[in-house]
């Protein structure tokens, strides 16, 4: 029987070079991490179900892969790795030292439609920061975001951040009057999904939550003004308008006055020419609970190369801690799409230091030296099978392009010598089997071809 040849929808192989491509993403992703001095961890890549069921929100709920596993235990593949961190952190809450900065980089799945920039499993580079409630958490992430892009070459003219705060939109929905938590997630569900709905649609949706008191159309305008705010003055002027008194003015005052700090932080951090204030950013993700961002190329409205935000009551809800939280995850497949896009892919070669070429009386010392070579680090090859022509082996060392070919020819070996091509300069050199090694990464070290 013939098995089906082709990947499932939204699945990918990796061929050698889209791999090398994808290692070199995790490499530069690895190497941003450092920098600011987080540390990795991981998870299973199945976990049950209602991790996610309970916390990622309604879109993920509905993207799932679940399935009953052979224990009758329902399951899912990981759509997405907070929740889990979430539990890793919460099993040893008292013992971590705070700020908790930990990232991980892995192999998640949605259910989604594929289309240009979104896949049906996808990685992700998640960078979170825990145990640290202030905004200073958020301004260390946005200049981690941005080096997690400028690491590749990109720059200001390719990408910019929107910034938001579902904190802004919680208290606009608390001056309406609507205070319970669920409908206030539920009316910013749909509000995230604005510039994705028609305008009928949206009210349809928002019909859902709003309650009766509110006329769904002076919703929408007003909606409208906050989400086109894009400065903070906007802002202020908007709650002015609503001559709001007590707590929930002092709120209000002192969540601008946050607003203010963070962008001050930003500017020192050389983050604010990237930034843009932009409410519109709301997130899907029904955990988040003040500042949002998400990361956008600069001259198109496709899909976010990256996203995240706070999420201060996630871990009370999953493991009864009381732990602020922050954080947000780089996607590959946006980001190897834009690298395409303005020719900064990374360069992948895949050096070989030396091709070993023998003949039938001198193959087994060939094959001595090929495996101290490989001991010594140096990556080797020769022809396998059956040994022939020198000839052919040459063709084949070419086809390598080796940083040097090693001729084990009988005459020479006599004396306890190989001949050393190297390939760059094409000069030859008789060399003993003894100071080969030496010989080779010597070499190699000063003029590596990568
Ligand atoms: P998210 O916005 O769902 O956030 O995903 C973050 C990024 O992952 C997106 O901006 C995109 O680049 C990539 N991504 C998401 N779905 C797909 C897909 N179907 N195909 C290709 N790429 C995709 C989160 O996942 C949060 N857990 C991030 C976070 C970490 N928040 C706090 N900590």
């Amino acid at each position: 029987m013939v098995v089906a040849m082709e990947t499932l929808p939204g699945f990918r192989d990796f061929y050698p070079a889209e791999c090398a491509v994808r290692n070199a993403l995790f490499t530069g992703w690895r190497k941003v991490a450092r920098r600011f001095n987080f540390l990795e961890f991981d998870c299973p890549i199945l976990e049950p179900l209602e991790l996610f069921t309970e916390k990622s929100g309604e879109e993920i709920r509905e993207q799932l892969f679940a399935f009953a596993d052979r224990g009758g235990r329902k399951v899912a593949l990981r759509p997405e790795t907070t929740p889990s961190l979430v539990r890793l952190i919460g099993t040893r809450a008292e013992s971590l030292k705070k700020p908790i900065k930990w990232f991980n980089i892995t192999e998640n799945f949605r259910y989604e439609r594929p289309q240009k920039g979104r896949l049906r499993s996808f990685y992700q580079f998640n960078v979170d920061i825990v145990g640290e409630g202030s905004f200073s958490a958020e301004a260390e992430l946005i200049a981690l975001a941005i080096e997690s892009f400028s690491i590749f070459g990109l720059s200001r003219q390719h990408f910019y951040i929107r910034l938001s705060d579902r904190q802004i939109w919680i208290l606009w929905l608390k001056a309406l009057g609507i205070e319970e938590s669920s409908t206030q997630i539920g009316l910013l569900s749909v509000l995230d999904k604005w510039e994705r709905r028609e305008k009928k649609d949206l009210e349809k949706d928002l019909l859902c939550y709003l309650p009766r008191a509110v006329d769904v159309r002076t919703f929408l305008t007003r909606a409208e003004k906050l989400r086109r705010s894009n400065k903070l003055q906007d802002i202020r002027r908007f709650f002015n308008a609503l001559k709001l008194d007590g707590m929930l003015k002092a709120m209000v005052v002192e969540r601008l006055f946050t607003w203010e700090k963070l962008l001050e932080e930003l500017s020192a951090l050389h983050c604010d020419s990237f930034v843009q204030i932009d409410l519109g950013i709301v997130r899907g993700l029904a955990y988040y609970t003040g500042f949002v961002f998400e990361v956008f190329e600069a001259d198109l409205d496709g899909r976010a190369l990256a996203g995240g935000g706070r999420y201060d009551l996630l871990f009370k809800k999953l493991t009864g801690h009381i732990l602020p939280a922050v954080g947000f995850a780089v996607g590959d497949v946006t980001l190897v799409d834009v690298l395409q896009k303005y020719r900064l892919l990374p360069n992948i070669v895949f050096p070989l230091d030396c091709f070993v070429i023998f003949e039938d009386s001198t193959y087994k010392q060939a094959l001595q030296d090929v495996s101290s070579l490989r001991q010594n680090g140096l990556s080797v090859m020769y022809v396998l099978g059956e040994i022939c022509a020198i000839s052919k082996q040459f063709k084949k060392a070419f086809e390598y392009n080796p940083n040097f070919i090693l001729f084990y020819g009988s005459d020479e070996l006599r004396n306890n010598q190989v001949q050393v091509k190297h390939m760059l300069t094409h000069n030859i050199t008789l060399v003993e089997r003894e100071k080969l090694v030496n010989f080779v990464r010597n070499y190699t070290t000063g003029s590596r071809r990568e």
